[in-house]
C-alpha cells in the first residue's frame, strides 16, 4: 500500500515535470492571430481579470438571477479559467480546450440589450486602458458578439467527470483547482521570503507576465497533471524559471503557502499528498537555475 502511494506520487511528479514542452506564444508566421495581437495569454488573462472583478461588483450580476446562480456554481476564478481557455482556443492561441462552450452558456444567460451594452462598454473601456489598438479591439468584440449570437443557448451544469477515480475528479474538477491556485498565487505574490528575490520581483513586475496569466497557466498545468481534460499550453518549468535563481528557502516558503491553501479548502490528506508529490517533481527545474 505504502509502495503504491509512493509510486503514484513519483508518477504524478513526473507527469507535472514533463508538461510544458509547448511554447506559450509562438512567433507569428504571416498575419498574427487575434490572440497574438491582443498580446498573448498574460494580456488576455488580465483582460478577463479586469472584466470579472468589475462585473462581480456591478448591479448586472446582482440583478440577474441566472448570472447569480452561475457564479454560485462556478465562482470568479473558475469562470475566468474557462472563459480564458475557451476564448484563447477560438482566437488562435495554443490552448486546447474541450470543456464547456462558454458562448452557449453566455447565450443561456439571456442578457437584455441594456445588460449586453453594459458588458460591451465595459470591455471596450478595458481594451482601451490596456492600450489595445482600435482595429484589434473591434475585431475581438465583434468575434465575441457573433460567437454568442450564433450559439444555441445551454444551461450551466456541474462539470461531468470521465473517470471518477482520477485525482482531477476527486479534487472536484477545474473549479476547486482554480480557487486553490487563485489563493496560492495571491499569497506567493505577496510573500516576504518569495519577494526577497529581486529577480522574482522584476519578473513579476516588468509587465511580461500577469498574475491572472500565471493563475491560468498553473491551473491548466495542475488540471492536466491531475488527469483532467486539459493540455498545458505554457512554457516548461525549466525555461520559465531560468535565471530566477530560486533558493531552497524560497521553495520551502512557497510549499508552506500551498499547504496553507489546501488546508483552507479542506482538501483531504490523500489528495494533498498527490498534489504535493506532483509539485515536488518540478523542484529540480525550478530551484537554483
Ligand atoms: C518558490 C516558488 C516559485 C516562484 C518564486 C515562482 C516564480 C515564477 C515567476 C516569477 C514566473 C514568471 C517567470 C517569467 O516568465 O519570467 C513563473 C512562471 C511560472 N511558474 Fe512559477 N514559481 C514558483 C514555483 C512554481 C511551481 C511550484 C509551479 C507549478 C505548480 C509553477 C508554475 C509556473 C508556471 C506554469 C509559470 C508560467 C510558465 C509560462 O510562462 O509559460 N511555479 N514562476
Amino acid at each position: 500500500m505504502k509502495k503504491s502511494l509512493l509510486a503514484s506520487l513519483v508518477l504524478a511528479g513526473i507527469a507535472l515535470a514533463s508538461l510544458g514542452a509547448a511554447q506559450t506564444d509562438p512567433m507569428p508566421m504571416g498575419k498574427p492571430t487575434l490572440y497574438q495581437r491582443l498580446g498573448g495569454i498574460h494580456k488576455i488573462a488580465d483582460f478577463f481579470d479586469r472584466h470579472f472583478s468589475t462585473m462581480m461588483k456591478s448591479n448586472l450580476v446582482k440583478m440577474n438571477p441566472r448570472l447569480m446562480s452561475a457564479m454560485k456554481m462556478f465562482p470568479a476564478p473558475a469562470a475566468m479559467f474557462v472563459s480564458i481557455g475557451f476564448t484563447c482556443s477560438k482566437i488562435g492561441g495554443p490552448q486546447k480546450y474541450s470543456l464547456l462552450d462558454v458562448s452557449r452558456i453566455e447565450k443561456g444567460f439571456m442578457l437584455s440589450p441594456e445588460e449586453w451594452k453594459m458588458c460591451d462598454d465595459l470591455d471596450r473601456k478595458i481594451l482601451r486602458d490596456m492600450k489595445i489598438d482600435d482595429a484589434t479591439a473591434e475585431e475581438f468584440l465583434a468575434w465575441h458578439t457573433k460567437s454568442v449570437m450564433d450559439a444555441e443557448p445551454v444551461e450551466l451544469m456541474p462539470e461531468p467527470f470521465m473517470s471518477k477515480d482520477s485525482l482531477y475528479a476527486r479534487l472536484g474538477g477545474f473549479a476547486p483547482i482554480s480557487m486553490v491556485v487563485n489563493d496560492f498565487v495571491n499569497l506567493l505574490a505577496t510573500d516576504k521570503t518569495v519577494l526577497s528575490n529581486s529577480r522574482t520581483v522584476k519578473a513579476l513586475t516588468d509587465g511580461h507576465v500577469s498574475a491572472a496569466g500565471l493563475k491560468y497557466l498553473v491551473t491548466e498545468q495542475l488540471c492536466a497533471a491531475a488527469g483532467g481534460p486539459f493540455t498545458y499550453s505554457g512554457r516548461s518549468m525549466a525555461s520559465s524559471h531560468k535565471g530566477l535563481m530560486i533558493t531552497e528557502k524560497e521553495w520551502d516558503a512557497s510549499a508552506k503557502l500551498l499547504i496553507q491553501v489546501l488546508n483552507k479548502y479542506k482538501v483531504p490528506a490523500r489528495e494533498q499528498k498527490e498534489i504535493l508529490g506532483a509539485i515536488i517533481g518540478t523542484k529540480k527545474d525550478i530551484v537554483g537555475h
